[in-house]
Order: structure tokens, then sequence, then C-alpha cells
């Protein structure tokens, strides 16, 4: 078994070095724990990069990514860069990522813990109890459909995107869909706007063949408006919801938010060769510096690293309990505490999750 890893780190802006250095604390603990070593290596990405080396992507970021065995990542964007063109801004560095290295399929589930439940916009017995997976399609759509661009026609401006999807990229993610379904609760749930989109009757027809290979598993196609509203009625109904990139990024903050704390959720980023593992919140530059995000959805994504990359399942368990160890315990970051629970910042936050490792 490989007992050796090379981690790409890459803290990005914001909050991103304070999270990211709360999970390498903890990865530390397990590396320990498990006999396993991690060699770490630092890239500039995002308007940290954009400021030193003016790319979101610099070359030797690229190459230290394409070098590793997996990705971690914090955080990119800010007002400051928040004026440049779309080819220039920090994001552009996490498209790219995801482009060059492939990374076709995001996984980003949502759990209700139960300590949180009152943290939640839903009614308790709604959001009680849930436990989904959107599963993203990454690197095609409308994302980066070509032909793209903003021109004058007619004297007037336009700005235009192309959604197009290739058989080959529904069929990997469906895959991909099914195969995750049968070790979790064995339903998927295909969303897309077949009834006015020509991409969406192609990937609604990919997904059906693709079933045929799985009929050990439920397969419900569903409208993305409609999703967007069964998801807030019955959460608790979704167990994998596969979907195309820009339905994705939509429904996927929705799912987030249905737990009430964003702070809380990991995401993992999977292609054939590579992997990459980010928080799903962005870099909160308002609190940034001061020692207070809530850094366990980097730690969880750090988690969801040692299950897929390395291959210990129950390393990532042991992380997860311990969190909910904590959260039990009454320890909260700012963003998740409510009156009689005990405040932490970033730093003690990872402590306590350490100490229950
Ligand atoms: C996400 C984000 C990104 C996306 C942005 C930052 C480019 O919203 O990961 O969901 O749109 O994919
Ligand atoms: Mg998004």
């Amino acid at each position: 078994m490989k007992k050796h890893f090379k981690i790409a780190v890459l803290p990005g802006d914001g909050i991103g070095p304070e999270i990211i250095d709360a999970a390498l604390r903890v990865l530390d603990v397990v590396a320990k724990k498990y006999d396993i070593k991690f060699e770490f290596k630092h890239g500039l990405v995002g308007g940290a990069a954009i400021d030193e080396r003016g790319d979101p992507l610099p070359e030797e970021t690229l190459k230290i990514c394409k070098e590793s065995d997996a990705i971690l990542f914090g955080a990119v964007g800010g007002d400051k860069w928040d004026n440049l063109p779309t080819d220039k801004r920090p994001e552009k560095g996490l498209l790219r990522i995801r482009k060059e290295l492939e990374l076709f399929a995001n996984i980003r589930p949502a759990k209700a813990y139960t300590p949180l439940l009152s943290s939640s916009p839903l009614k308790e017995e709604i959001i009680k109890g849930v436990d989904l997976v959107v599963l993203r399609e990454l690197t095609g759509d409308v994302y980066f459909g070509e032909p793209r661009g903003r021109e004058v026609r007619n004297g007037e401006r336009v700005g235009y995107n192309t959604m197009i999807y290739y058989e080959h990229e529904v069929r990997r993610i469906a895959k991909f869909a099914f195969e995750m379904a049968r070790n979790r609760r064995r339903k998927v749930t295909s969303v897309d706007k077949a009834n006015v989109l020509e991409t969406s009757s192609l990937w609604r027809e990919i997904v059906n063949e693709v079933h045929s290979d799985y009929l050990d598993v439920e397969l419900e196609h569903m409208y993305v408006d409609n999703c967007a509203m069964q998801l807030i009625r019955r959460p608790k109904d979704f167990d994998v919801i596969v979907t195309g990139n820009i339905f994705g990024d939509i429904i996927s903050d929705e799912a987030g938010a249905l737990t009430g704390s964003l702070g809380m959720l990991p995401s993992a980023s999977v292609g054939e060769r590579y992997a990459f593992y980010e928080p799903i919140h962005g870099s909160a530059p308002d609190i940034a510096g001061k020692g207070i995000a809530n850094p366990i959805a980097t730690i969880l994504s750090a988690a969801m690293m040692l299950e897929i990359t390395c291959k210990l399942p129950q390393a990532a368990r042991d992380i997860e309990n311990a969190v909910e160890k904590v959260l039990e315990d009454g320890y909260r970051t700012a963003d998740i505490w409510s009156p009689g629970t005990k405040k932490v910042g970033t730093v003690e936050m990872a402590e306590e999750i350490i100490k229950r490792l």
C-alpha cells in the first residue's frame, strides 16, 4: 500500500492560508497515527498569484499540481481583484486547474449535523437526517463551451456563451454517479432542463443508457427548477444528485445552505489522474487574518483526501467523528455560534478536533 503522498498546498486568498494551516495540523497528526508520510509543496494561486506573478495560475504552481498525488486548496478571490476582466480574475486560476487536470467530477456532500440543526434556515423536522451528495460535472458545459465572448453587433453590446456537452463527458459523470450511489442509498437524481435545452436532452438520453448497467440503482430525472424547489421541501429524499456544471454550481450552493453552515462543507474534484480538495465556501475577505474562520470545511476536505487519494477510509471516519464530537461538546466558530455554546477561533477549533482524533 502506498504510504508516501505528495500534496500540493494552494492556500490562495482571504481566509485561505488560515484554514489550510488548520487542516495541515490535523493531517500531521493523522500521518503519525496511520504511519504515512505527506510531502507538502506550497504554490501561489488566485489573487495572491496575480499580485506576485501577474497570473492567477503561474506555470510553477501548475507544475507542482501535476507532480502531486493530491491538491489541497483554500479559497480565491476578493474585492481587490473584482474589477479585473473575467479571464484575469483569481477565479480563472481555479477554472484553469479544473480544466488542465481534467477534474471532471465534483463531489459536494451536504449532511445535517444534529448539534447544528437549529442553524438551518429550514424547520428541524425537514432537515434532520439529510445526507445527500451533489455530483457536479466540472469541465464542460457553458463554463468552457466555445464560442464565447463579448462584442458589438449592430451597434449594440452582446455577451454570449455556448452550452455544450459531448457524449463521453456525460457518460463518465453518469457512471461515476451510479458507482457512488452503490456505496450509498442506491438512488440517483439526474437534474437537467430537457424540456427546453438540446444539451439536456442529450444528457438525459446518455444517463438512461448508462443506467442500463446499473439497474440495481434507482434513477429519477428532474428539471432543475423543480429540483431547486424539492431541495427545500423534501431534502431527505435525495441521495446522489448528478448534474451539469452550471446547474451544479447553483444547486450545490442551495444544498450547502440547507444545513445552515457553509463553513462545514467539504468538496473533492477528481479526474482519471488527479484529485483536488477544497472547502465549498469562499475566501471571506471580511474576516481574513482575524483567526476566526471556521476550518471544519477544509479539515473535512482533507478527510475526503484521506479516503479518496490515500485509500484510508478509517482515517476519514476518525476526522468526521472528531468533528461531530467537537460539535456535541459545544465548540463553535463564530459562523455557527449560538448562545450557550463555546466560541473558539480557527486554531483552537483545529486543536479541539485533534484532541478527539
Ligand atoms: C464554485 C465557485 C466557482 C464556480 C467560481 C469561484 C469560479 O462558485 O466552485 O462553485 O463557479 O465553479
Ligand atoms: Mg459556486
